[in-house]
This record gives structure tokens, sequence and C-alpha cells, in this order.
């Protein structure tokens, strides 16, 4: 097969162009791919930073803003002795029923969580549904994020920050 001379200048630049970028490629170390910033062979040392939770007793801890509006507020004091949640024995519950919270300077569980939501009534006592508080709540661990957020909520009320008013709006957009 003949190649007219512009098609072999054309062929010689591309393959040159193409063995440039083989090298460019080769350069980019396996340390520097991912979040762990380790190799592959050193998987079975390679450790993510400990979990460093608030050693703060319930009442010396100071509470965290809100993640977004009507987002569970993660919590902020120890749990230490309080975990896990049986039938029998719901410490959570111990400060924050609204009877005694304002008493122990807790945040009162929200009217959504004494509420039926497939009878729609309010009950006296927490719903079942809201019984196991540490499914939805969570301490939160002081660690350095491996990627920034840039997420920045908005809150509709003043107070959104500090405190929830789910059962109020949750058939917004619906009803
Ligand atoms: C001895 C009382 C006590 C017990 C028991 C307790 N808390 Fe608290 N909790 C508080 C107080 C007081 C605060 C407010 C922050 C502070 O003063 O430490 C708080 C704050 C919180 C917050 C943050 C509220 C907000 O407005 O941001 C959450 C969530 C929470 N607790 C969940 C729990 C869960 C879940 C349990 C059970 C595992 C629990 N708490 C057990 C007293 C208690
Ligand atoms: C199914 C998930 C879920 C469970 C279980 C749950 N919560 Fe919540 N909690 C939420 C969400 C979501 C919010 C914020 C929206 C709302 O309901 O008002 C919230 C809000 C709260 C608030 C803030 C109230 C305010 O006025 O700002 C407290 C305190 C709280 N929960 C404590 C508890 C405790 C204590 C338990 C266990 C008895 C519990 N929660 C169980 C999801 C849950």
């Amino acid at each position: 097969m003949m190649f007219s001379k512009k098609r072999l200048i054309a062929a010689t630049a591309l393959i040159a162009v193409m063995a440039t970028g083989c090298v460019m490629s080769s350069s980019v170390s396996e340390e520097s791919l991912g979040l762990r910033k380790t190799d592959l062979y050193t998987e079975n040392t390679t450790a993510p930073d400990k979990t460093s939770y608030s050693k703060a007793a319930a009442g010396e801890s100071k509470v965290f803003d809100r993640a977004f509006e009507n987002a569970p507020p993660m919590i902020p004091h120890d749990v230490e002795g309080m975990l896990p949640i049986t039938t029998n024995n719901n410490s959570c519950l111990g400060c924050h029923d609204p009877a005694v919270a304002s008493a122990v300077g807790a945040t009162a569980i929200p009217r959504s969580h004494t509420f039926d939501m497939r009878k729609q009534t309010l009950l006296t006592t927490v719903s079942n549904a809201r019984f196991n508080c540490t499914q939805c709540h969570a301490p939160q661990s002081n660690n350095k994020p491996l990627v920034k957020n840039t997420f920045s909520p908005e809150f509709r009320t003043q107070d959104g920050m500090r405190r929830s008013n789910l059962l109020d709006n949750l058939n917004e957009g619906v009803q």
C-alpha cells in the first residue's frame, strides 16, 4: 500500500502525540490516586483515622448546628453506658422526654416523635417508630475531612439551625 506524503506526515504526528501521552500517564504514581494516598501493596497497613467522639458528659457539651433544615441533630455528648437501647431501658428518654428535658437543659424530642404517622394522631408517649434513637441520631467524630464539604444549608426559619419543625411541614408539596 502506498501512502501520500501528506498522510505520512499526519500519521507520524499522530504517533508522536500518542507516544508522549503514554509517557505522561506512566508518571502518575499509585500513591497519588484515591483518597488514601497509599498503594495497593500496603493495603494491610493502611488504616483510616481513629474516630474521636466527644468525651463531654451530657449537660456539658455544646450542640452542633443542624446540617440542613430538619436534619436529625448529631449527638454532642458522650453516650458511654447509654447504649444499647433496649425495650426496657431507654436512657435517652430519661433526659429528652418533654416532661423532663427543660429541667436538665436537654432539647425535648420534637412533636414528630410523639406522632403516629399511620393513624395521624398525636400520642402521649414516644412513637415506637422513634424509640431507637441511635437509628437516626449519631455522635459526631472530630476528624479532618478528606474532601472539603462546600454544601451550605438554607434555613427558612430563623432558629432552623437549632430547632426542627418537621411535623408542621411534613406534607409540604403533597397537599
Ligand atoms: C443525662 C441526661 C441525658 C441523657 C441520658 C442523654 N442526653 Fe442527649 N442531651 C442532653 C443535654 C443536656 C443536651 C444538650 C447539650 C449539653 O448540654 O450537653 C443533649 C443533647 C442531645 C442532642 C442534640 C440536640 C440538639 O438540639 O442539637 C441529641 C441529638 C441527643 N442529646 C441525643 C441523645 C441520645 C440519642 C441519647 C441516648 C443515647 C441521649 N441524648 C442521652 C442530656 C442527655
Ligand atoms: C426515624 C429516625 C429518628 C429516630 C428513631 C429518632 N429521631 Fe430524633 N429526629 C429525627 C429527625 C429527622 C429530626 C428532625 C426533624 C423533626 O422530626 O422534627 C429529629 C429531631 C430530634 C431532636 C431535636 C428537636 C428540636 O426541637 O429541634 C431531638 C432532641 C431528638 N430528635 C431526639 C431523639 C431521641 C431522644 C430519640 C429516641 C427516643 C429520637 N430522637 C429518635 C429522626 C429520628
